[in-house]
């Protein structure tokens, strides 16, 4: 798959096969997100891996957008170390942006995934931190559900494509 292809037909999958997903794969998408830019280079990324069933159904009794963790084959916790991060304004988007890259190597390797947002609504106390045993030095930035996904459900057309949006050199000029 060419990237800008894969770009274009990733979509979040919330349906899905009950085909079980190989460890060395969730290793191979780990690896994708030490691809990512990072602000200052802080690299405060930390992953969790979750293929238990129990813990899944448990994460996604106390996740409002997250049920379907119920039924996925393996979820990725992603989360950053609160003591090497040198530039906290940026934290979102450092870790959006290898968030991004495991969503597009999964879809490039046929996998569905769909990311849940848990930062910044939860707080320290928060079930998740709790139930994982995290550190206070250690927050969750959201989680990442992973499974085949049932390839019988048509991909959906993304309606979000607007011309209008670009502009040029002047935000007046199109
Ligand atoms: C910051 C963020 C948080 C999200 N949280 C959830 C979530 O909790 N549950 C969910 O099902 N989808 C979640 N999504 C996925 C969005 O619903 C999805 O990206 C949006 O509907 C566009 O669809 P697409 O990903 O197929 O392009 C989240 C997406 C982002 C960027």
């Amino acid at each position: 798959m060419k990237l800008i292809e894969g770009i274009r037909s990733r979509r979040s999958i919330r349906n899905f096969s009950e085909q079980p997903l190989a460890p060395f794969f969730i290793q191979e998408l780990l690896e994708c997100w030490m691809y990512a830019p990072s602000a200052h280079n802080q690299q405060p990324r930390e992953f969790l891996v979750i293929q238990n069933k129990d813990h899944l159904l448990r994460l996604s009794q106390h996740l409002k957008f997250g049920k379907m963790l119920a039924q996925a084959n393996a979820a990725i916790i992603t989360c950053f170390n609160k003591t090497i991060i040198t530039d906290p304004a940026f934290i979102q988007q450092d870790m959006s942006a290898c968030t991004q890259n495991i969503l597009l190597a999964a879809h490039e390797k046929g996998v569905g995934a769909v990311r849940i947002g848990v930062y910044p609504l939860n707080n320290p106390g928060h079930f998740l931190n709790t139930y994982l045993q995290l550190p206070d030095h250690i927050d969750i930035f959201n989680i990442i559900a992973l499974w085949y996904p049932d390839t019988t459900v048509p991909l959906r057309e993304k309606s979000c494509i607007k011309p209008e949006k670009i502009h040029r050199e002047t935000r007046e000029q199109q």
